[in-house]
């Protein structure tokens, strides 16, 4: 595997051959299949759980890894194109993540969008201009447009529950929160969902529908496996019979890059908060899922994340062992 960058890239039997190896990399640990290899981390933005599995992973697979961002002891990071440094930071990008990547067998690298222009985002411009710096193997940590190592966690979680892939019924929800947020985990959770063969709708106020791109790349997927996208404003329909809410606050797309213009809008539903007044017609059992960090209160009530539908805690561990089988197949596991 050169590069673990979209689910897009892998058949579905290639994605469950990953959850499977998982699955038996936790039952059957095996603490030397990485034995000498080396984990690039390159954080342009934050992380809690990305990093500390990344970092715990390669350590049960018996390999080694180092983080670098801007924020640790470095000098200062430049990364706008054609620059004349004369300011502040003393290295640019275009050195520091070849050489970085020259220190390990593969790289694992993390850059939010940048929120200004929509169709540079979903062009992954940023993300490919750092990508094409390397040959060496790459693992896409959260780019602008996507977060495999999310969803491939996602899907597994799902398994673990024995939520049905075809039949399932997926809520993609979008929910307050006071900062406008990437679309990166939202457009990587729908396409994952209907990858899997889900039923899936995309709950959310007007102006904050997904593109169109990410709409027909979700659709194309939904109809290779059995099934179905749609959008709705409307919470009860939305939630008729479903298995699943995904909570995720994300970015108004009619007003990308304006924050003013964005906060305006999402002032107008502080009552997208998840709480059990929404589960009314979903199935009894219908879990709650969220990638994290989430605010409390805000995008979810205390008693849905502390109460037996929230699945959040497992679903994090599960990036652990979603990237231990990414890791292990890269890296040429023994
Ligand atoms: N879900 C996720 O990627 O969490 P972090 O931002 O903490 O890595």
């Amino acid at each position: 595997m050169k590069a673990f960058n979209d689910l897009a890239d892998f058949s579905n039997d290639e994605i469950k051959a990953l959850v499977a190896l998982a699955s038996r990399l936790d039952a059957h640990p095996e603490p030397d299949a990485l034995k000498g290899k080396v984990l690039s981390l390159l954080f342009l933005s934050p992380s809690l759980r990305t990093l500390a599995s990344f970092q715990a992973a390669m350590t049960r697979l018996g390999g080694g890894s180092f983080v670098i961002s801007p924020d640790m002891s470095i000098h200062g990071l430049e990364t706008r194109p054609g620059i004349v440094m004369d300011g502040t930071a003393a290295e640019h990008i275009r050195e520091a993540v070849p050489v970085i990547a020259s220190y390990g067998d593969a790289i694992g690298i993390r850059a939010f969008a940048e929120r200004k222009n929509i169709e540079d985002d979903l062009q992954e411009t940023e993300f490919t201009a750092l990508t094409d710096l390397i040959d060496t193997p790459f693992i896409n940590m959260e780019s602008a447009m996507n977060h495999p190592c999310q969803s491939l966690a996602d899907w597994k979680t799902m398994d673990d529950l024995g939520i049905p892939s075809n039949g399932g019924k997926f809520v993609l929800s979008w929910a307050y929160h006071p900062k406008a947020l990437p679309l990166a985990v939202p457009a990587a959770t729908l396409h994952m969902a209907a990858k899997r063969g889900m039923d899936v709708t995309v709950l959310r106020p007007e102006g904050f529908e997904l593109p169109d791109q990410l709409m027909q790349k979700a659709t194309a997927a939904a109809d290779a496996a059995g099934g179905s996208i749609k959008e709705s404003n409307d919470r009860d329909e939305a939630m008729q019979d479903a298995h699943v809410i995904y909570a995720k606050s994300w970015s108004s797309t009619r007003h990308y890059g304006d924050r003013l213009a964005d906060q305006k809008l999402r002032e107008q539903h502080l009552d997208w908060c998840v709480d059990e007044s929404w589960f009314g017609n979903a199935q009894d059992d219908c879990r709650f899922m969220h990638c994290l960090p989430v605010r409390r209160g805000v995008v979810v009530a205390d008693d849905i994340l502390d109460g037996p539908r929230s699945v959040v805690i497992p679903e994090a561990r599960n990036r652990m062992l979603a990237q231990m089988a990414v890791l292990h197949q890269m890296l040429g596991g023994r």
